[in-house]
């Protein structure tokens, strides 16, 4: 994602419930004096606020044009304490240690972006042993899509519409994760959590995610609902999921390409892979229950996209 336009920044800032959420986690955790960095700073949002609780030297670091803008949103608000570092979390060279490392780097379901591992890179070369990492840690989790409406939109092309035979591109529509906004009522009351990272101690994203969900209910499952929630601090946290109000980052929509008939009781194991491709990350989920099996994934359909980019 090349985060040039002011579109993407934009929604971002508008969505309350993470910028606030990372306001007052910067607020509770920035001493007067601390040096803080801000990885991906964009327009400096972060910066600001923890120039403002009293950081005593704040590097802000971004790989996009954004950053030009950013150093004029500091100086236009009188930030002084403000240094601005234009260059890749992979290999950026900062002059000091720092006390607080600020970040916003979480994509859809965290993974749909890769700024993970620049995180850590970051957090290891330049956090001082006892700083503080904000977001400390984040989870992962998974419901069942009950929505055949999410379905029926994605057979559409096997229906030979207009008479045409498209069954060339037909299955395409089951390769593509999107983002949705799911309402509780489209998706089974069930959710289990693949797991927490605690963002002080991973030393590397990880590369497959386990879940079970026992079914409370009869119904036909057109696929997974994946979501993240972000503990900022022990006490501030934001949640991205169906039952919390709406972030920017909604859901994502993980598709089966037939339905699968559960019954209340039924145990179903969900593995979910993510698999580097360049600057995202691409992903293949496979649900188990009862010698029955939905696999589908995005990854040869993200590369070719990657490549017509
Ligand atoms: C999700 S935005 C957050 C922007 C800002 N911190 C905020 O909260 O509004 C992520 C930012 O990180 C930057 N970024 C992504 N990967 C990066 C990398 N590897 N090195 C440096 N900057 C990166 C992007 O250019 C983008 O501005």
């Amino acid at each position: 994602m090349a985060y040039d336009d002011i579109l993407t920044h934009s929604l971002m800032l508008r969505d309350r419930i993470r910028t606030e959420a990372y306001q007052r986690a910067i607020e509770a955790c920035v001493r007067s004096g601390d040096r803080v960095l801000d990885f991906g700073c964009g327009t400096g949002v972060l910066s600001i606020f923890a120039e403002r609780a009293g950081a005593g030297r704040v590097f802000a670091v971004d790989r996009s044009s954004m950053l030009e803008a950013a150093q004029q949103v500091f100086a236009d608000n009188g930030c002084t304490r403000i240094e601005s570092w234009a260059g890749d979390g992979d290999t950026v060279e900062l002059p000091d240690k720092v006390d607080v490392l600020v970040s916003e780097w979480m994509g859809h379901f965290l993974f749909a972006e890769s700024m993970l591992e620049p995180l850590l890179r970051l957090r290891d070369a330049y956090l001082r042993p006892g700083g503080r990492m904000i977001p400390a840690s984040c989870s992962l989790h998974v419901a069942l899509v009950s929505a055949r409406a999410e379905f029926e939109m994605l057979t559409f092309l096997r229906e030979r519409p207009y008479g045409i035979d498209f069954s060339a591109i037909s299955s395409w529509p089951f390769h593509e994760i999107a983002t949705r906004r799911f309402k509780p009522n489209e998706l089974f009351p069930d959710s289990a959590c693949f797991g927490t990272l605690d963002l002080a101690t991973i030393t590397a994203p990880p590369r497959s995610l386990n879940a079970r969900i026992v079914c409370s209910a009869a119904g036909q499952c057109f696929g997974l609902c994946g979501w993240f929630d972000a503990q900022l601090t022990s006490e501030i946290q934001f949640s991205t999921g169906p039952w919390a109000p709406a972030t920017h980052w909604f859901q994502l929509f993980f598709p089966f390409d037939r339905a699968l008939t559960v019954e209340p009781g039924q145990l179903l194991e969900i593995t979910l892979r993510i698999v580097r491709l360049g600057d995202t990350n691409g992903f293949e989920w496979l649900v188990s229950t009862r010698g029955e099996t939905r696999r589908g994934d995005n990854i040869v359909h993200q590369a070719w996209l990657a490549r017509i980019r």
